[in-house]
């Protein structure tokens, strides 16, 4: 659907380019001054979460306590043609992340996105998490399927 992604930023208030210029969770994440955790934030190079063995690998080195999941597949439009890449990135990355910290009793948080939901709820009524979700974009689609893929699994959060 070419184009949708753009009227749904639109609905919920983004500018074409705020989805990017507000991202970055993993360095935000990784710069918290006076933080009282140690964090390590591996980029793709490091870790690429599509790849099973090296996710493993990785949460075994680390033994982390809590593993969240800054990485994904975030342009939306790009979305909309690289489907098989969306998958691998937004939903078997998860899901490997997700049982790869049952297996090493770490809990995982997973990020979701109001792209789950179509925009066209009554304004001014908000959203809340537990609405239906009912995405109209590749991108959350594949959001919304991470989220089923990551949820029923003990460690997630
Ligand atoms: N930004 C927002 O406004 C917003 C709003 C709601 C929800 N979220 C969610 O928040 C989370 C973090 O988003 P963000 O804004 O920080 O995204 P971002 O700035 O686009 O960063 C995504 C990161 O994921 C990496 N990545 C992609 N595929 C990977 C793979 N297979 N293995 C390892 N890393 C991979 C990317 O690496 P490369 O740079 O090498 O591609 C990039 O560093 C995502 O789940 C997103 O859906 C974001």
């Amino acid at each position: 659907m070419p184009g949708t992604s753009r009227a749904v930023r639109r609905r919920f208030g983004y500018a074409d380019s705020a989805h990017r210029k507000q991202g970055d969770a993993r360095k935000r994440l990784q710069d918290r001054p006076g933080s009282e955790f140690e964090v390590v934030a591996p980029d793709r190079k490091e870790l690429d979460i599509t790849v099973w063995d090296r996710v493993v690998e990785r949460l075994n080195h680390i033994s982390p306590q809590v593993v969240v999941n800054c990485a994904a597949f975030t342009d939306v439009d790009a979305c909309e043609d690289h489907p098989l890449a969306v998958r691998k990135a937004n939903v078997e990355g998860p899901r490997n992340l997700a049982q790869a910290s049952a297996r090493f009793n770490c809990k995982m948080i997973h990020i979701s996105t109001d792209y789950v939901f179509s925009g066209q709820k009554s304004i001014p009524q908000p959203y809340f998490e537990d609405d239906a979700m009912e995405p109209i974009s590749a991108y959350g689609r594949s959001k919304m399927e991470s989220e089923m893929a990551v949820r029923t699994m003990p460690s997630t959060m």
